[in-house]
């Protein structure tokens, strides 16, 4: 392999290299080349065509081997993010049946169950918190508006009872130093701002700085879907002004909707005409009502509406024109797996409908690709050598 001389370059930027590549314990040479090839992404970026050429999420990857756990992890879009990035999965909770059978059928790993049954000492130290939580409202009755952050009564008080609260014990107990988590894109106005508040207030509370940002996949995939992202930083890590900036699309150019169809699509994909006659007539009594409501005809050349997980029911937000004479169709599970941007050798071991409800609860690993990348980038200078296997996570640093 290449010898690399590294020559006239600043003494800091040297001893970074040394130490990074120490810690990372691989040869200089290798680590300099890793963070140009990072850098030469970031400049392209990676989009749906760059699933071709990607590994899949068993092959090599390049980044910081820091280590994971995946929880709500449905059927592991953040793995798949984050393992492109070095990272290493050492947990996962996923409790739906179905769900389970794809991530092991994908990762090799079966996921344990309820998260509310799971206690903490039983999770591994990890250097990253992935969640993908539900959103549920927080019951707040008795705690009068000013206090309704969670400030006053503490987190345990407020989120009593939901996912979040599980969620937010194993933050407490296991003090990861970075939460990427993951929600949808009304969290903030949902229940007029209140579950947002909470939220935001018990992290701020466990002592973490919190990053969020409302993203559309659309840059990477042909598809509208806008999530939000939430990343938290241990302050006691990092102090309180570690900088993180959320990643841009990529700036090739958009893949399109068309990109992702299979040319010959099993005919049991077609509407009958007893189905598109109904959603025809449903569109229009609606639009007569002056209201939006209707099936989406997606524009071969654009991207699509959002892949939800109630597509196996009619498929109508997503239909697709088949020429003059011909109703149109719904996306194929093959197709709706490469419309989330998930490679196709990943296999689909469920029926049609437990696929379209993996596929539209899921997230897109690319985004998840992109943001991790962003996170590398900031917690680099930080990392630390550790008997746990951490990058950055002390053993039996639980308490801050
Ligand atoms: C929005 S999905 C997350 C999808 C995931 N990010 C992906 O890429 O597939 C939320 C997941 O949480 C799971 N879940 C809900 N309640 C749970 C619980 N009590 N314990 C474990 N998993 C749970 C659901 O089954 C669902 O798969």
């Amino acid at each position: 392999m290449p010898q690399l001389l590294i020559r006239n370059v600043d003494p800091a930027l040297k001893r970074w290299i040394e130490e990074s590549s120490y810690d990372l314990r691989v040869a200089q040479w290798q680590f300099v080349v890793s963070q140009l090839r990072q850098v030469q992404r970031q400049r392209t970026g990676p989009t749906l065509f760059d699933m071709e050429k990607k590994p899949g999420p068993s092959l090599p990857q390049q980044g910081l081997p820091v280590r994971f756990v995946d929880l709500f992890a449905g059927i592991g879009g953040m793995r798949i993010g984050l393992e492109r990035n070095g990272g290493k999965c050492v947990f996962t909770s996923e409790w739906d049946k179905n769900a389970q059978r794809t991530y092991r059928a994908w990762f090799g790993d079966l996921p344990h169950g309820d998260i509310r049954e799971i206690a903490s000492d039983s999770i591994p130290d990890h250097d990253i918190l992935a969640a993908g939580f539900p959103c549920q409202p927080f019951s707040i009755a008795g705690v009068s508006k000013k206090k309704s952050l969670g400030r006053e009564h503490g987190f345990r008080d407020v989120t009593q009872g939901t996912l979040f609260f599980h969620l937010a014990k194993i933050i407490e107990a296991k003090r990861p130093p970075v939460l990427l988590l993951e929600n949808v894109k009304n969290l903030k106005s949902h229940d007029r701002g209140q579950t947002w508040n909470v939220i935001r207030g018990t992290l701020e509370d466990l002592g973490y700085t919190v990053h969020h940002k409302v993203i559309d996949a659309a840059g990477w995939v042909p598809q509208h879907r806008e999530r939000v992202f939430i990343i938290g930083f241990d302050s006691a890590v990092f102090g309180p002004d570690l900088p993180f900036e959320f990643p841009s699309p990529p700036s090739a150019p958009s893949p399109r909707f068309r990109d992702i169809l299979d040319p010959h699509p099993p005919e049991k994909y077609t509407l009958t005409d007893h189905l598109w006659g109904y959603l025809q007539r449903y569109a229009a009594k609606h639009q007569a009502k002056g209201n939006g409501f209707g099936f989406g005809m997606t524009d071969l050349d654009g991207v699509s509406r959002t892949l939800s997980a109630r597509y196996y029911k009619d498929g109508s937000e997503i239909l697709i024109p088949q020429g003059r004479g011909k109703n149109p169709r719904r996306l194929s599970p093959p197709e709706a797996r490469r419309l989330m941007g998930f490679p196709d050798d990943l296999p689909i071991v469920v029926s049609d409908t437990q696929a379209y409800k993996q596929f539209g609860n899921a997230v897109v690993p690319l985004v998840v690709e992109a943001i991790g990348r962003e996170i590398m980038r900031s917690i680099t200078r930080h990392l630390i050598r550790t008997p746990n296997g951490c990058l950055l996570k002390r053993a039996g640093s639980t308490k801050r």
